[in-house]
């Protein structure tokens, strides 16, 4: 079965829209393997990150991730990774859909409220970054 990584990010979660967005996952069928409220680390926010170091924005990314606490799960179902993806918006919130979370609830791309794994690959990477295995038995 397949399985992502979904993060409600620290604007999310100060805003008060975790349980907004954990009803729309839930309410589309899919399954909440295991979930956890922490703060990034700067290690980990870095790590998580990567793919975007040396980019213009990766220094503000590093920093507003890590500027509070987050909310961190793993999800489960047929076509997952990109069902979430779909119910995200695009990354520019300015450019998502109305319908999606981010098309609904931000205005700002630093500030789009939600992240969710891009791919099969970045999804078994960030699981295994964020849980470990007894955590993910759930
Ligand atoms: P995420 O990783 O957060 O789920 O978002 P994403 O896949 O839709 O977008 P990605 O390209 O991975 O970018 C990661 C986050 O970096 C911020 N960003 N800023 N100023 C910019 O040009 C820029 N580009 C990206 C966004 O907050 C994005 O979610
Ligand atoms: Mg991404």
């Amino acid at each position: 079965m397949e399985r992502t990584f979904c993060m409600i990010k620290p604007e999310g979660v100060q805003r008060g829209l975790i349980g907004e967005i954990l009803a729309r996952i839930e309410r589309r069928g899919y399954r909440i393997v295991a979930l956890k409220m922490l703060r990034l680390t700067p290690e980990l926010a870095a790590r998580h990150y990567a793919e975007h170091e040396g980019k213009p924005f990766y220094q503000d990314l590093i920093e507003h991730i890590t500027s509070g606490p987050v909310v961190a799960m793993v999800l489960e179902g047929p076509g997952v990774i990109a069902a979430l993806r779909q119910m995200m918006g695009k990354t520019n919130p300015l450019e998502a859909a109305p319908g999606t979370i981010r098309g609904d609830y931000a205005i700002d791309l630093g500030h789009n409220i939600i992240h969710g794994s891009d791919s099969p690959a970045s999804a078994a990477r960030e699981i295994d970054l964020f849980f470990t295995a007894v955590e993910l038995e759930g």
